[in-house]
């Protein structure tokens, strides 16, 4: 009787141990199977389901957000979405944006994607327009797609002498924190043997739409409007800019061959002083290059134009605006 007692209760033993560990063995697996389940809710599983790399889909969660996500997510898999979030100038309120033209566009470079939708100038000039913000006035921006009103003209206007500015007294004029800024310029060029003289700085509403009348009569629309800003449009509206040339060296038209524009290219960032329409950047600032001219955007923002490359247009779209 003991022994037969002795064994039934061996055998619930047995059956107690099996049943933990068959608990435990389940338990394990239910988690494991939850953990797939879960995983498989993920974007990065969800992604690379669909042929990106554990490393792309990573990176489009850092750059992206869920609407992004799921948008991708409903495409089949293309290399361009992630050649374009990795893009430095990527902003994500232009995602739809840079895939349609990209696909219109496809051997253009990434890069110049991102720039030519960033700025707008992906579209025809003067269709799309924009009235300048200025709410900072060192770095409003004015371009084809950005203007100022007629009847803006800038406050705290200052002379620019006849010792540093061709014409009468009185034609050449600058916005104070610009002057300045020109002026500290300007005596350190001096100093290491340069002499530049303003051809052109602030102008007119007025004075823009004569100019560029007048472009438009002897060249015709298109020439007139790839060397000069229709009226309103003009950054020579905002009293931040100076055209120049060298005293000492040849006239506007070769100012680009000369040592005083090497000398600006190199230093006229460290007075805040940007060249504004700098060669090979034509299609994006929609001007021939212009070697005389130059706008005044503040130290902070030329530093940035000038270690990063960029023009002004790409730099307010992506520092600025976003
Ligand atoms: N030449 C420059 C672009 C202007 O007209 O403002
Ligand atoms: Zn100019």
């Amino acid at each position: 009787m003991k022994k037969k007692k002795k064994l039934r209760l061996k055998k619930q033993g047995y059956i107690l141990i099996g049943v933990i560990i068959i608990l435990i063995v389940g338990t394990f697996y239910g988690i494991k199977l939850y953990k797939e389940y879960q995983y498989k809710q993920t974007y990065e599983y969800k992604l690379t389901s669909i042929g990106y790399s554990i490393d792309d889909a990573k990176m489009l969660q850092e750059k992206t957000n869920n609407e992004i996500l799921d948008k991708i997510l409903n495409m089949d898999y293309n290399e361009n979405i992630i050649k374009i979030i990795s893009a430095k100038y990527f902003l994500l309120k232009n995602f739809d944006t840079y895939l349609e033209y990209q696909k219109k566009e496809d051997e253009k470079e990434i890069d110049d994607i991102i720039a030519l939708v960033n700025t707008h100038a992906m579209n025809q000039w003067y269709e799309q327009k924009f009235e300048t913000n200025l709410k900072n006035i060192e770095t409003m921006l004015v371009n084809k797609f950005y203007y100022l009103n007629k009847d803006y003209s800038p406050k705290d206007l200052k002379n620019i002498s006849l010792d540093y500015s061709y014409g009468e007294e009185g034609d050449n004029k600058l916005i104070e924190v610009a002057y300045n800024a020109f002026l500290d310029m300007w005596n350190k060029a001096h100093e290491e043997g340069f002499y530049f003289m303003v051809t052109s700085s602030y102008r007119t509403y007025e004075e823009q739409e004569s100019i560029y009348e007048e472009r438009k009569t002897s060249l015709g629309e298109r020439k007139a409007d790839q060397t000069a800003a229709r009226p309103g449009h003009s950054e020579h509206q905002t009293g931040l800019v100076v055209d120049m040339t060298s005293k000492t060296e040849p006239q506007a038209e070769e100012f680009s061959e000369s040592k005083g524009y090497a000398w600006l290219k190199e230093h006229a960032y460290e007075f805040g002083f940007i060249e504004r329409y700098p060669e090979g950047k034509t299609y994006i600032t929609g001007y021939e290059p212009e070697s005389w001219h130059w706008r005044y955007v503040g130290k902070k923002a030329a530093k940035v134009i000038q270690e990063e490359n960029i023009t002004f247009d790409e730099y307010y779209a992506y520092y600025l605006e976003k």
